[in-house]
């Protein structure tokens, strides 16, 4: 199969992922159609995805005429089998469940056309595992997308263990026609590249709120004052603490305990406030965003820390050959969120013992083995 030879993308999913993956396809001019449980659910997904290209139409980043047609180009659907039946490509972004992702990958492989590609927008999860709930694992790969999808560049391609090359190229094209930045992940790896290599960092976060060593609004304040269009709590509401609560019982489960959610967020889980999607989270967001009070940021927290972590987990990355140089993991980070510069031109500026440094301190201070720096790291030979 070629990527011209894609017509129809269906969608698994209209939430905060499935409706922007399905409005890039439409962009990109494809056919799309739109499945989630309940009617209610794509209803709110095509509108959300209606409100969006208002949005890119009232900046003349589209026109009237090309929105019409993208909205004449999507079909919602509650039914699986019904929703991929003349799909050439399908993408599923439903909650982060394995048990659940592999129900739908069984239903999709039983209804979707025998040549269809079968991605998963999964954030971290084994794809391997994922495909082995079909009888075509050499046609499943991983597409992940970033939050927004219509504005984040980044779309990480990976290869499950059965994975073809040809499957790769396809997936790999189709996200450069979406106008995205394709990064290839070599081997199929825990949290891929971007959540992987920030993992670290949230455990840092996490812990920092725990211990109450800082407050989410200092943090979030300092990384706002040195050019972040987020801080990394807001970011945590914008996606969902679902989303970072399930990540971290699965990099808890298949990686370190290090990675465990802290009780702050289970009680947040437990409360039902998620961030943005129920209005409440870490954050207030019943107005709209937060307000970051810039005045209270903690000026005595050096960011530095973070990017020492963000490093040394990238250099687990390259010894075990999950992605080919630090040029691309520099790709893959810049284009997945709001920084400018990628981790590993950032440590040339500051020097990798100077990094592994922090990184030996901070696991001494909070008594975490993941942040013990790698022997690549030590050595500074990148
Ligand atoms: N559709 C169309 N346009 C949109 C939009 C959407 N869905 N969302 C925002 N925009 C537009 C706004 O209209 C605005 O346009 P304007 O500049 O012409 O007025 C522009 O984007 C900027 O939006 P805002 O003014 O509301 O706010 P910001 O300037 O802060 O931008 C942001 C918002 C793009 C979300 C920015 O804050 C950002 O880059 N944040 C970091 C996001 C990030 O890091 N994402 C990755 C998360 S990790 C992930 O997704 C992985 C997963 O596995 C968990």
């Amino acid at each position: 199969m070629k990527v011209e030879d894609i017509k129809k993308i269906a969608v698994m999913g209209a939430g905060d992922m499935g409706h922007g993956i399905a409005e890039v396809a439409l962009l990109a001019g494809y056919k799309v159609a739109l499945r989630d449980i309940e009617q209610r659910f794509v209803d709110r997904g095509l509108s959300r995805i209606k409100e969006s290209l208002d949005k890119l139409a009232g900046k003349q980043k589209i026109t009237e005429e090309n929105k019409k047609a993208m909205v004449a180009n999507i079909t919602t659907f509650v039914d699986i089998a019904e929703s991929v039946k003349d799909a050439d490509f399908v993408i599923e972004a439903v909650p982060e469940i394995m048990d659940l992702k592999k129900q739908v990958f069984q239903a999709l492989d039983a209804a979707a056309p025998k040549h269809a590609i079968l991605a998963s927008n999964t954030s971290n999860m084994s794809i391997t595992e994922i495909a082995a709930a079909t009888k075509r694992p050499e046609q499943v790969v991983g597409m992940h997308f970033f939050n927004p999808a219509v504005l984040m560049k980044l779309v990480e391609v990976t290869k499950g263990g059965k994975t073809t090359e040809e499957t790769m190229q396809v997936a790999y094209n189709l996200a450069l026609k979406m106008n995205k930045v394709p990064v290839r992940v070599e081997k199929d790896s825990i949290g891929f590249v971007y959540n992987r290599i920030n993992a670290p960092a949230q455990i840092l976060l996490s812990l920092m709120v725990e211990k109450g060593v800082a407050a989410p609004m200092e943090i979030d304040a300092k990384m706002r004052k040195i050019g972040m269009p987020m801080g990394p709590y807001e970011l945590m509401d914008y996606v969902g603490l679902d989303v970072a609560y399930h990540g971290a019982l699965y990099f808890a489960d298949k990686l370190s305990r290090d990675y465990a959610p802290p009780s702050w967020l289970k009680a947040k889980i437990d409360a039902g406030t998620l961030g943005k999607k129920t209005g409440k989270g870490i954050f207030d967001w019943s107005k709209g965003r937060p307000e970051i009070d810039l005045s209270k940021a903690k000026e005595d927290f050096d960011p530095t820390a973070l990017i020492a972590l963000q490093v040394n987990e990238a250099t687990k990355l390259l010894e075990a050959g999950v992605v080919k140089s630090p040029d691309e993991i520099d790709k893959a980070m810049v284009n997945g969120g709001g920084s400018v510069i990628g981790p590993f031109q950032l440590a040339k500026g500051i020097g990798y013992d100077k990094l592994a440094k922090i990184c030996e301190d901070l696991a001494q201070e909070f008594d975490v083995k993941v942040f013990e720096p790698t022997e690549t790291l030590k050595k500074g030979n990148i």
